[in-house]
Parts: structure tokens; C-alpha cells; sequence
């Protein structure tokens, strides 16, 4: 069998541990490059993995060899830049999440990679979590009629992460450009994908660069960007967004907060005829006149095992991957608009 060939752009934290990991272990792919900017970093990843190919730039990998796709791992205000030049050769695009942080710049691209038959897919990983495809399965039969209020939360306690991740120009936000992406992701996409009509928050930056002791973080692994120790983002993040079918959202974020540690999204669905929650994924109904819980029985999966798959076998069969640019592009738009009502300090009305 043919093996899908592909690269990797970006060859930090969680390439490493994640993509070129999953990757290696599957028998239709073969990744045949790695690109970093860190030269130094690239070539010990390639030798130490076995790769045969390592470039300085998307540019020089493009000159070089032919690939099919490329996963796009490097912070986030780089991956359009990079995406774009995949995707003039008609090389198809897996991009990390956020898809981006600029709406004009993502529109654009995605115009591009339609007209050049691109695929694209964006790492929305929670949307693979076995609990959440069987939620998914109760909202889309109705069990809980109209859902009219939606609550989605992920406190980290002291989760901020360190490097480019907290400097605006690289990250494009903080909490919630990071780690709200994720939780605003996942409410949407269960709530069937409902358009805006509105959105109201506040954002601030409230802990900053905590000192606390016996702790840890997620951490870049370029320490050129690292030594910049910018840190003019959002460390949490709360919001209202109001769609267009009368359903509520209510978004609550935090990468530190003085509370519970709780680094798991919860979720939590109110409709006429039942609700539900996750995690653990449970149903509320009345079932013979009788208030009744569901809570399902299933295996657990490798969600990035899975969302990897799933991308691989798009690029083989053709096929729109779950998350495409366009739903990466409505992710950021709202991801905006809570920022803009941030700093308007008034709701955002959205066309
Ligand atoms: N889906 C998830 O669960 C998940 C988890 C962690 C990170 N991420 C996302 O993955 C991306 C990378 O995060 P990370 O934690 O691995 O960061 P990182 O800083 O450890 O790695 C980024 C790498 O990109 C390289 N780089 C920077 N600019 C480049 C360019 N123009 N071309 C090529 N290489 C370049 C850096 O040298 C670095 O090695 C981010 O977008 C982040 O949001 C997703």
C-alpha cells in the first residue's frame, strides 16, 4: 500500500510527544520531513526519530521534497503564513490550534485551499474524546429537545504556560485563545453549530507571572522565544455568547485562578426535555414519569491517536475533514468578538 508522506512544520513540545509519535506508529504514513526554525533542535528530532529530511523553512522543505501533507505545529501567529505556502502547491494542512489569529488572514486562506482543492483540518482534539461523540449522539437525536442554556468551563489553577504562549504579537490571546479555544470548540460543535447573533465578556490578566511553588506548566520549547518574557495576554477569560436559535452560552476560562484544581472541561446542556453534562458524560431525563440519569458505559479511546487517523484517512479517501477551515474561521471570529467586548466593555453585535 501507498504511504501517505508527510512533514512537520514546527518541531516543539507537542510535536514531538504528540504528532511525530502518533505518526511513526501508523502504518499509512510516512513522515518524510521535520521544519524548525531552531536548526539545532530539528536535527537532533530527525536523527533521534529517524527522519531523513530536516529544513530551516517551510520554503526550503517545499523546494526539496514532495510531501502530501504537512502538520503545522509552531505558535500560533505563524500558521496561516506557513499554511498558506502548503497550500499554493496544493499540499494539504493539518493546523494546530487556534486555525490562526488574524480573521482576514484565515479567510484568505481558506479561500486559497478551496480553489486549490487543499484540505485543511485544525487540531480541535476534544471533539474525538469518546464522551464527547456520544453526547454528541443524545444532541443530535434530540433526547434533549431545545437546548435553550449552555455553561463550559476549564479552570486550570496555576496552568499558565511558559514562553511565546503569553506574548500577544505570537499567541494572538491568553487563556483563552489557548486552552478556550478548545472548551468554545466543543460547547459549538455539540450545539450542532448554531450562528452568533451577539457576545459579551471581560478579560483580563489578573495573576500574571505567579511565583507560586510546586507547580508546573506546559513549556515552549523555543527558548529564543521564551527569552522575550512578554506577558500582555488574558489569564482568564468569561463570556456570554448569544445564538441566533435563542440558545446561551455561558464560556468561563482560566489558565490560574485562586479555586479548585479542575484542568478538564466540564460542560453542561439544558434543554425542555433533559440535560446533560460531561465529564462524566451523563444524560438527566424523565423516563416513565421518573427523574432518571444516564450514564453511559463505554470504553475510553486515544483521542489524538483517533484525530490523527481521522486526518490521514480524509487526505486517502479525499474526504472534508470534522473541522475544516471554515469552522476553524467561526471559532475565531467569536474568539474575537469576546476579546473586542472585553475591551469595548459593551456587547458586540455580530453581522
Ligand atoms: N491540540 C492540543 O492539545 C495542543 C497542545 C499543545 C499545543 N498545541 C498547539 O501547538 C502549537 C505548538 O505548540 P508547542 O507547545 O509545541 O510550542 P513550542 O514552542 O514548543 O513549539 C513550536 C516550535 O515551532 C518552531 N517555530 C517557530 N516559528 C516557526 C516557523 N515560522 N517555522 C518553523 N518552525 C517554527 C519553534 O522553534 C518551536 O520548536 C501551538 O499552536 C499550540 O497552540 C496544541
Amino acid at each position: 500500500m501507498k504511504k501517505v508522506q508527510v512533514a512537520i512544520v514546527g518541531v516543539g513540545a507537542i510535536a514531538e510527544s504528540t504528532h511525530l509519535h502518533y505518526l511513526k506508529g501508523m502504518d499509512t504514513v510516512e513522515v518524510i520531513g521535520l521544519v524548525d526554525t531552531d536548526l539545532q533542535r530539528v536535527e537532533a528530532v530527525a536523527e533521534k526519530h529517524g527522519i531523513p529530511n530536516w529544513f530551516e523553512s517551510i520554503e526550503a522543505l517545499l523546494e526539496n521534497i514532495a510531501v502530501e501533507a504537512v502538520f503545522i505545529c509552531t505558535p500560533n501567529a505563524t500558521h496561516i503564513g506557513i499554511a498558506k505556502k502548503a497550500a499554493e502547491k496544493g499540499i494539504h494542512v493539518f493546523i494546530e490550534k487556534p486555525i490562526g489569529i488574524d480573521i482576514d488572514e484565515v479567510t484568505e486562506y481558506s479561500n486559497l485551499a478551496k480553489a486549490n482543492n487543499v484540505l485543511t483540518m485544525v487540531g480541535m482534539t476534544h471533539r474525538f474524546r469518546r464522551d464527547a461523540t456520544i453526547l454528541k449522539s443524545y444532541l443530535e437525536r434530540g433526547s434533549l429537545g431545545n437546548v435553550y442554556y449552555a455553561k463550559a468551563k476549564l479552570f486550570r489553577r496555576r496552568g499558565t504556560p511558559k514562553g511565546w504562549f503569553t506574548n500577544k504579537e505570537l499567541a494572538g490571546g491568553g487563556a483563552l485563545m489557548d486552552i478556550g479555544v478548545h472548551v468554545l470548540d466543543l460547547a459549538w460543535w455539540l450545539l450542532g453549530q448554531p450562528e452568533v447573533q451577539s457576545v459579551s465578556a471581560t478579560s483580563v490578566s489578573m495573576l500574571g507571572n505567579y511565583q507560586t511553588k510546586y507547580t508546573s506548566a506546559w513549556e515552549s520549547k523555543n527558548n529564543k522565544l521564551n527569552a522575550q518574557h512578554v506577558f500582555d495576554v488574558d489569564d482568564f477569560t468569561a463570556g456570554w455568547i448569544r445564538f441566533r436559535n435563542g440558545t446561551v452560552l455561558n464560556l468561563e476560562i482560566a489558565w490560574a485562578i485562586n479555586g479548585e484544581e479542575d484542568d478538564s472541561i466540564s460542560l453542561e446542556f439544558y434543554g425542555n426535555e433533559g440535560g446533560a453534562k460531561l465529564s462524566p458524560v451523563t444524560i438527566f431525563k424523565e423516563d416513565n414519569g421518573i427523574f432518571t440519569k444516564i450514564e453511559p458505559e463505554f470504553e475510553n479511546n486515544d483521542v489524538y491517536q483517533d484525530e490523527i487517523n481521522h486526518f490521514i484517512e480524509c487526505v486517502i479517501r479525499n474526504e472534508k475533514p470534522l473541522i475544516d477551515a471554515d469552522q476553524g474561521l467561526e471559532i475565531l471570529k467569536m474568539l474575537q468578538a469576546l476579546y473586542t467586548s472585553s475591551n469595548q466593555q459593551k456587547e458586540i453585535i455580530l453581522d
